[in-house]
């Protein structure tokens, strides 16, 4: 029997950490079939990649790409990177499942500033549509506390109700059984701020019956860090679940060089249950614009404004100049908006990046008008700025973050590793000539060095181009799949 497609004289890097090895690899019926010297197989297509290294396709940890798969299916920010599974639902948003109201509560607003996409119903809703109407990648979706909370809730300044707490854990348990692979909260948020611990605990009830994962935006990321830390483990604990810390960063100038100690106490944690972080390698962070960053940042960049667009890519400084005001004046006035914040230190991204149970997650806003370059340039930077050009880790580490390792802490069953039966998700890239080119003045530009991208066997960008396949699935809780 021919395989569909031969990838021929090829240097392997195959996910798991392993050092590259020169190898051939097969793939029939959207899986890898071999991986060793295959010289005289027969194959329907053949590609020579003497020159491209072949590893899985990157798995981007932290996405807000709920809204983005169905309304820009081609993905190209993200598949031009090399990545053909996004992990949807962080930091406590989801698209599914919230009455359209959500649209004006921020951070929801991140995922829909035209209004009308938050109309799910439920999970599966969510879940039917996007296997109706598959994306160029494949997706693995998280529920998020917050979208429940506006979902449930009349009034989010407050703690949930027991019949509140009640609705969203059957909620949860609702889109766990519909195919999501967990829950994320985002208690830094004003929306969840005022939800105690123990509404999260019983929110998340169902997550370890169905395996899944608790996934946080942590209460606090700058001075009180360590306690939102112990916040997130108590949580796990008591759910007896694995839980993720998502973006971890040390934020503010007070706390630059904290990596240390909250390193040092995740290790520690990880003696007793199963923790994961993941890092985006830049030191800007970017969300919905608010004064309370003001203290922290040293620079603050406009991404979106609704009363002014026209402060789209503008320094809040020059904002505030051009509106005759303070900075915190400016704030209020051309809110709702989003923002990139200079609050973090390379030495402290280097540390945690190079961390070794460290995912790689971009957290890149889609829909912002002048997004921060994390976006488009997650993958190709740490491939080609902090693993080649720096020399942080191995390039063998760099990919293991960004395929193993994910695939192994969300229970991706079969993906993140280039294997004989593992998913035929493959990424062939340049090692030489790998980076990055989108920065803080032009956000959008596609990375350079990813040769061609592969979803389950099918091509889905090559040449600096998307093909227009769309071979994306919704990729299911493994303990979910594997029932009955
Ligand atoms: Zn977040
Ligand atoms: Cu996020």
């Amino acid at each position: 029997m021919n395989h569909d497609l031969l990838i021929r004289n090829a240097t392997v890097i195959d996910g798991t950490r392993a050092p590259r090895f020169c190898a051939d690899i097969a793939v029939s019926d959207a899986r890898i079939a071999a991986v060793g010297p295959l010289e005289s197989a027969p194959a329907e297509r053949d590609i020579e990649a003497t020159g491209p290294i072949p590893a899985p396709g990157f798995i981007d940890a932290h996405t807000h790409d709920d809204r983005m798969l169905l309304s820009d299916p081609a993905m190209a920010p993200k598949v031009s990177q090399g990545v053909t599974t996004v992990i949807t639902g962080n930091c406590g948003i989801s698209l599914a499942c919230s009455p359209a109201k959500a649209a004006q509560t921020p951070p929801l607003d991140l995922l829909d500033n035209e209004g009308g996409w938050f109309r799910f119903p439920t999970f599966a809703a969510y879940c039917e549509e996007l296997a109706a109407k598959p994306a160029a990648l494949n997706a693995a979706c998280l529920v998020g506390h917050t979208t429940l909370r506006c979902a449930v809730m009349d009034d989010l300044s407050r703690a949930a109700t027991p019949a509140e707490t009640a609705k969203m854990r059957e909620r949860v348990r609702e889109a766990l059984a519909a195919g999501a692979i967990g829950v994320s909260t985002g208690t830094a948020y004003v929306p969840a701020a005022a939800a105690p611990t123990a509404e999260i605990i019983e929110v998340c009830r169902a997550l370890g019956e169905f395996g899944g994962v608790y996934v946080t935006h942590m209460r606090n990321e700058d001075a009180h860090i360590t306690a939102s830390i112990d916040e997130t483990c108590a949580i796990g604990r008591a759910l007896k679940v694995p839980v993720i810390i998502s973006h971890h960063k040390c934020a503010g100038v007070p706390n630059h060089g904290r990596s240390v100690e909250t390193l040092a106490q995740i290790e520690q944690a990880m003696r007793g249950q199963h923790v994961g972080l993941d890092c985006y390698p830049y030191v800007a962070s970017s969300t919905v614009l608010r004064a309370d960053r003001l203290s922290q940042s040293t620079r603050i960049i406009i991404t979106w404004s609704k009363p002014h667009p026209e402060f789209s890519g503008v320094d809040l400084d020059e904002v505030a100049r051009r509106l005759g005001v303070s900075q915190a004046q400016a704030v209020e006035q051309i809110k709702p908006a989003g923002a990139i914040y200079f609050m973090l230190d390379e030495t402290d991204v280097q540390r945690i990046l190079a961390f070794d149970e460290t995912m790689i997650g971009s957290d890149g806003l889609p829909h912002d008008a002048v997004p921060h370059p994390r976006l488009w340039g997650t993958f190709p930077r740490v491939l080609g700025h902090y693993a080649r050009d720096l020399k942080l880790f191995s390039l063998e580490t760099a990919v293991y973050k960004m395929t193993g390792l994910p695939a192994k802490k969300f229970g991706l069953t079969g993906r993140g590793v280039l294997q004989a039966g593992a998913h035929a998700d493959i990424t062939l890239f340049d090692a030489e000539t790998v980076i990055d080119t989108a920065d803080f003045t032009r956000s959008t530009a596609p990375a350079k060095g990813i040769h061609t991208v592969m979803v389950g066997g099918e091509t889905v960008w090559v040449d600096g181009r998307a093909t227009g396949a769309r071979p994306g699935r919704v990729l299911l809780n493994e303990r979910v799949a594997k029932r009955p």
